[in-house]
């Protein structure tokens, strides 16, 4: 089973979909294979990965709710070398109230994860959405491991009780999730708020990690226009740099035993 590490966190305009795409794109230069999956209604990742909502026949909605579909009909190829995609779909919204009728609703898309070939792939990363719903609910438990993107917002630092709050009651029904680290992204760095948002976090989590910070750029919000990644259309900009330099942290981050 390949590990599976999600970008999450509620509060909304982190960079959670721009991060799963590039660091998608980053270990796909890395040789490895990647499965990303869109998890988000607003199926943000997979326009900006080039996919044509509108013309696909499947979707992670799909996925979810019908439990003997098989995952690899509903993956897309994509632009990007190394990734495939499992997109999403606005309907996905409707999700939430269909899987209220499900039983185990909180496991669906563990269950479909565990009972799929994921033999093609070596890393699974999901895109989450600005939420704390039974979607979001599904990704916790599905995960193996935990990216937080943050951004430097004194905001940011508030959600996070509640994301921590959650994720202590998630641990009863995955107790193997870990939170690799705070993603920090958009980070201007002379900015004081930035150094400060930054000094805070390690005070208030001093176990967990900061990945290598991604610099604000509109280069990133370009990229996604042009639906690729920052890495190919702009491959030596310092935001490429860092998206590749998280690529190489998490392939080492795997690498460390679990404790
Ligand atoms: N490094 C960056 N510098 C400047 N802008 C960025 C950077 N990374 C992302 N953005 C922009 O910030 C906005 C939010 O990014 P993104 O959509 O990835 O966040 P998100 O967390 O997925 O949002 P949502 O919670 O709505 O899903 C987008 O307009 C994106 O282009
Ligand atoms: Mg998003």
């Amino acid at each position: 089973m390949p590990r599976v590490i999600a970008f999450f966190n509620q509060k909304g305009g982190t960079a959670k979909t721009t991060s799963t795409l590039n660091v998608a794109a980053a270990l796909g230069e890395r040789g490895r294979r990647v499965l990303a999956i869109d998890l988000d209604p607003q199926a943000s990742l997979s326009m900006a990965i080039g996919v044509d909502i509108a013309g696909i026949e499947r979707s992670v909605y799909d996925l979810l709710l019908e439990e003997s579909l098989d995952p690899a009909t509903v993956v897309v190829s994509t632009t990007i070398p190394g990734v495939a995609l499992i997109p999403s779909h606005p309907d996905l919204a409707a999700a939430e109230l269909e899987l209220l009728n499900v039983l185990e609703r909180e496991r669906q898309l563990a269950h479909r994860l565990a009972d799929a070939d994921l033999s093609a792939y070596d890393i699974v990363l999901i895109d989450s959405p600005p939420a704390l719903n039974i979607l979001s609910i599904n990704i916790l438990v599905a995960s193996n491991e935990l990216i937080i993107p943050i951004e430097p917002h004194p905001l940011s630092l508030m959600v996070l009780r509640r994301l921590f709050d959650t994720l202590g009651r998630i641990r009863r029904l995955n107790p193997g999730l870990r939170v690799d680290g705070f993603l920090p992204t958009k980070v201007h760095h002379s900015s004081r708020l930035a150094t400060d948002m930054l000094d805070t976090l390690a005070e208030e989590f001093p176990d967990l990690p900061l990945l290598p910070a991604i610099p604000l750029s509109v280069k990133g919000a370009e990229s996604t226009a042009e639906r690729i990644s920052v890495l190919q259309y702009m491959p030596r900009s310092p935001v490429a740099a860092a998206y590749r330099e998280v690529g190489a942290w998490i392939e080492q981050a795997g690498a460390q035993p679990d404790e």
